[in-house]
């Protein structure tokens, strides 16, 4: 009798990294990273031991918000490279074992795009102003928006347009920035064209799509007003009303759609949602069978320092996500967040910072640092898949101190300095510690200053010395593929309240945030530590405050 094979299913537990092409290896030296650049430093990834990469966007883009308000969705950005530049960097990373996932932007374009400059000459009422989310403003002469909402990165969510008669029109909304229309997902033509770019980039040989603000595309009918604050994760309110903007029903048809697109290709490809959405049980809706295959778990990197939080957040992500048979993740870093090395740093219960200036209080870098390797060796021992977010195999951590006249986040400057802003974690990596730009350009060119610590953090003065954070990253992604930890299964053990502790089998995983040191079981060898073991009262080694261990009991 035929055995139908299991289909592999490898994003299940897989290790997934983000690259931030602006940021990790400047090829030409014009102070960008670019699609050469990272091809040349494929190995060492695959040194590292990840399964799969995700690429934030390189396609044709004004860089508005660093890439994410696309002009072409077909095409590479001359900063970033050339379309054959995407080709070969899938061919060495396919070459080395490693998937490649690239991102997808789907709720808004650039207005640059051109869809949207047909759209301001074709004036109100034509098909071509249908794809986006025109409206006449309200009040006399249509000069107030025609809502109250906001946008993410601060101001109104609308924009006024000059129509081609001069005078001042319609108005457009934009979730973001100015530069960054939203489309309208109930026009057809929006539906065929994203499909079209899936196929694009799937023909290609890409292994799947991380999706943008996966949660924003469908707006509640009739734009009503909403009168809250407007931040990416938002849950109902105390009246148990949804933000009209967030998280609708309609999103799901979108992803059912293209899933089946998907599921026409061989090779197991997959999507993952950028959804900030709360609670976990509208999280989960997004990876039900027939949509997405992952969701990015933002419940477990804002969780604060604290053991029962984290304890709660783990069971709740695996009960939610296995209610719908989808495989949890983790994260902790990405180009949106404060790194986690400097986020851990701040005192316990901190509201997850917006980014941090020279002019606020400044986290404690040793304390963050050894943190930060507490948390991951945690999440790397959990079962499912976790993204990690480039340099944090360093420890990177965030550039705390950077001068505002080289900020570029547009946050930073639609709220007038008030939202520092994200560029604090999207600075170059440092590769070699006394070359110029630490090794990220071969001219020294950076387009956003590294701080000199930096040096410290290199990756050749990391490589092959025990107990670097580079050295424990990849140690534990060997043992985790070894052990089989991301499709093991976690049981939760006992050991006081201010410890995290579970066997995911074979290994006994101890993550002690609590002040006194935790004893291991007798005879336990010893697997991978995140910091050194003490002496515990009753002589055997312990796990002291904020250490991870990995033991064979
Ligand atoms: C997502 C991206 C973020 C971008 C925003 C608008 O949240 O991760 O970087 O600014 O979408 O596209």
């Amino acid at each position: 009798m035929a055995v139908t094979p299991e289909p592999r299913q490898w994003w299940r537990s897989a290790v997934i990294y983000q690259i931030y092409p602006r940021s990790f290896a400047d090829a030409d030296g014009d102070g960008v990273g670019d699609l050469p650049g990272i091809t040349s430093r494929l190995g060492h990834l695959a040194e590292l031991g990840v399964d799969a990469v995700w690429l934030s966007p390189f396609y044709v883009s004004p860089q508005a918000d660093a890439g994410y308000d696309v002009a072409d969705y077909r095409d590479v950005d001359p900063v970033f490279g050339e379309l054959s530049d995407a080709d070969a960097l899938l061919a060495r990373a396919h070459e080395l074992g490693i998937r490649v996932i690239v991102d997808l932007v789907p709720n808004h374009t650039s207005d640059e795009h051109p869809w949207f400059r047909a759209a301001l000459a074709a004036g109100p009422g034509s098909p071509e102003r249908a794809r986006y989310i025109f409206r006449d403003g309200r009040g006399p002469d249509g000069a107030l928006p025609p809502n109250d909402w906001r946008s993410v990165f601060g101001g109104d969510a609308w924009t006024r347009v000059i129509e081609t008669d001069g005078r001042p029109g319609q108005w457009y909304l934009h979730l973001f920035d100015t530069k960054q229309p939203d489309l309208d997902w109930t026009c057809g033509d929006v539906w065929a064209e994203m499909e079209d770019v899936l196929r694009f980039w799937l023909d290609r040989g890409v292994d799947g799509f991380r999706v943008d603000v996966a949660h924003g595309l469908v707006k509640a009918p009739g734009l009503p007003d909403w009168d809250h604050d407007q931040e990416m994760i938002e849950g109902a309110n105390a009246d148990g009303e949804r933000p009209p903007m967030w998280d609708q029903d309609g999103v799901h048809d979108v992803y059912r759609s293209w899933r089946k697109v998907l599921d026409g290709y061989d090779g197991d490809r997959m999507l993952v949602a950028e959804a900030w959405v709360a609670p976990a049980d509208r999280l989960a809706r997004y990876v039900r069978p027939d949509e997405m295959h992952q969701a990015f778990n933002f419940d477990f990197l804002v969780a604060p320092w604290r053991a029962a939080d984290l304890r709660r957040v783990v069971a709740e992500s695996l009960a939610e996500m296995g209610s719908v048979g989808a495989p949890t993740t983790w994260v902790l870093s990405n180009h949106d967040v404060v790194r986690h090395a400097s986020r851990l740093g701040l005192p316990v219960g901190t509201p997850r910072p917006h980014g941090i200036a020279a002019q606020d209080p400044q986290p404690d870098a040793e304390l963050g640092l050894r943190r930060a390797r507490a948390a991951t060796l945690l999440m790397l021992a959990l079962p499912g898949s976790a993204y990690l977010y480039q340099g944090e195999e360093l420890g990177l951590p965030d550039h705390t101190t950077m001068p505002h006249d080289v900020r570029q986040d547009p946050a930073f400057h639609r709220t007038g300095g008030e939202e520092i802003g994200r560029d604090g974690c999207r600075v170059p990596l440092p590769w070699q510690h006394d070359a110029p730009a630490y090794g990220f350009s071969p001219t020294g060119r950076s387009w956003l200053p590294q701080p000199p610590e930096f040096a410290g953090y290199a990756l050749d003065r990391q490589r092959g010395v025990p107990g670097s954070t580079y050295e424990m990253y990849r140690a534990a992604l060997r043992l985790r593929r070894e052990l089989g930890l991301g499709s093991g299964d976690l049981t939760w053990t006992e050991a006081g309240p201010d410890v995290v502790a579970f066997a995911n089998a074979p290994a006994l995983v101890v993550t002690n945030l609590g002040e006194e040191p935790v004893s291991l079981p007798a005879g336990a060898e010893v697997l991978l530590v995140s910091g050194d073991l003490v002496a515990g009262p009753d002589g055997r080694p312990a796990v002291p405050t904020d250490v991870t261990a990995w033991v064979r009991a």
